[in-house]
């Protein structure tokens, strides 16, 4: 099959697509496929997680069920653990984790596997898109070899991009479908290929000029973010030295209409992104001499915002006369975000683990999430009642979740840790809510 039938068979929607990993990132995009009218196949390795997406049950923020069982009862999706979809795709999309080796290095594990499955079974005149965020170079240092060993001609037989994943799970206003692509093929006509087919489902594709470019674009993306948040971190402690609510500041230096973007302080950073992406590059560049300063001190900053927290706690019970040591911490959220139950690198875990070894008695409230493992052990939510908040020595604000009722929480709780200034503007007796 040429370009010329491949392209052909994207705007027909005659072709197959498969995505490799229905997580936050690939079922959206799976989805959103499958609603433009093409046969999509959701490849996962977790069987629990096909079987749940082929009865219509989504654990994604993003996808209804709902929207799920009519693509199913459609016969335009279908979840699979089986590898042998791929040599029926013509589109072969790469949706796996990209996580840190507790040295901090890229685990790159995941991409290498399902790349190798889809080289495995390579068939002349499929298109291979690659959206997990990864050090810059991966595409074609990493990708391409594993496809030439097959006999692969790049460009000619088989075509190859990246195109990075810009969601924001459980984000009301984007949806993977109002977000703009970055595509950047190996050769023109790659390029070409994958803007053609992301063009079906989002309002604006921009072409870059190799992989690279649009590996490095999601990094920088990424790095601001981190950087910036860092920035806020650390404007909040300068601002708690000198007296003053670090949200009071940055709103009022938010009312210029260009040149700056907000950004708030919180607990640290958490999620499969912001923590992460950011040290994929760092290590690159450290096999290139060069050390990356702004990442380094952003991690550093960030990274030591759990501990800040956990001294917060327990200056605030110190000034009234309790020890951390026996006091029962209710904690609001272990979420690494509002209105989703992803935990992973969320700092609540950390805080929660350091408060409980001081000697705390802690419990937590989490709508989305039912129970999180703690040294070993299990910790189950609780409700949210007023009991339990009448019995805390601190309600530690961790996460902002829409659901909960702040004004309540103020007004039945007799000590408040905010971290994310949730409780702004409810009033309350002097010395109740300590806040960033
Ligand atoms: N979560 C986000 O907000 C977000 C946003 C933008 C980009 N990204 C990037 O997208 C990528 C995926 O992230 P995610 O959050 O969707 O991860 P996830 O953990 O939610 O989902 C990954 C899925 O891939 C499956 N998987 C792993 N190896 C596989 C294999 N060899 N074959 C088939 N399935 C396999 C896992 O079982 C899992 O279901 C990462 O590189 C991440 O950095 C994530």
């Amino acid at each position: 099959m040429t370009d010329a039938t491949l392209i052909d068979r994207i705007r027909d929607r005659a072709a197959r697509i498969s995505v490799i990993g229905q997580g936050y990132v690939g079922l959206p995009l799976a989805v959103e496929f499958a609603r433009a009218g093409f046969s999509v196949n959701g490849l996962d390795t977790d069987l629990d997680r096909v079987t749940a997406l082929n009865s219509g049950r989504s654990y994604s923020p993003d996808v209804e069920s709902d929207d799920l069982a009519a693509l199913l009862r459609a016969g335009r999706y279908e979840a699979t653990a089986d590898l042998s979809v791929l040599e029926a795709s013509d589109v072969v999309i790469i949706c796996v984790p990209t996580p840190l080796r507790k040295s901090k290095d890229p685990d790159i594990s995941y991409v290498v596997a399902a790349a190798e499955a889809a080289a495995a079974r390579f068939r002349p005149g499929q298109l291979v898109v690659l959206e997990s965020t990864t050090y810059p170079g991966t595409t074609e240092e990493l990708l391409l070899p594993m496809f030439q060993a097959r006999g692969a001609t790049i460009g000619k037989d088989l075509f190859v991009a990246f195109s990075p994943e810009r969601i924001d799970p459980g984000n009301p206003t984007f949806k993977a479908r109002d977000i703009p692509k970055v595509v950047g093929g190996v050769t023109p006509v790659c390029t070409r290929l994958a803007a053609a087919l992301y063009r079906l489902i989002v309002p604006l594709v921009h072409e870059v000029s190799s992989p690279k470019i649009a590996e490095l674009a999601k990094l920088y993306e990424n790095v601001f973010r981190n950087v910036n948040i860092a920035l806020a971190n650390e404007f909040s402690l300068m601002c708690q030295r000198l007296g003053v609510s670090t949200k009071e500041v940055i709103d009022a230096a938010a009312t210029k209409p260009f040149g700056f973007m907000p950004f708030y302080p919180g607990p640290g950073i958490g999620g499969h992104c912001i923590p992460v992406d950011p040290l994929y590059l760092a290590w690159t560049m450290r096999l290139r001499g060069y050390e990356a300063r702004f990442i380094a001190l952003g991690d550093e900053i960030n990274r030591a915002m759990p501990d800040h927290v956990v001294e917060l706690v327990a200056d605030g019970l110190n000034d009234r006369r309790r020890a951390v040591n026996g006091a029962r911490i209710l904690t609001l959220g272990v979420a690494y975000k509002r209105g989703i139950g992803d935990i992973r690198e969320s700092p609540a875990l950390e805080i929660l683990a350091s408060l409980r070894k001081r000697g705390a008695e802690v419990a937590y409230v989490d709508p989305y999430v039912a129970s999180i493992a703690l040294d070993g052990a299990v910790l189950k939510a609780v409700e949210l009642t007023d009991g339990e908040l009448a019995a805390a020595d601190c309600v530690l604000i961790l996460t902002d979740h829409p659901e909960f009722d702040y004004r309540r929480i103020v007004e039945t709780a007799a000590f408040v840790v905010d971290t994310r200034n949730a409780t702004w503007g409810i009033p309350a007796p002097a010395g109740r809510i300590l806040r960033f």
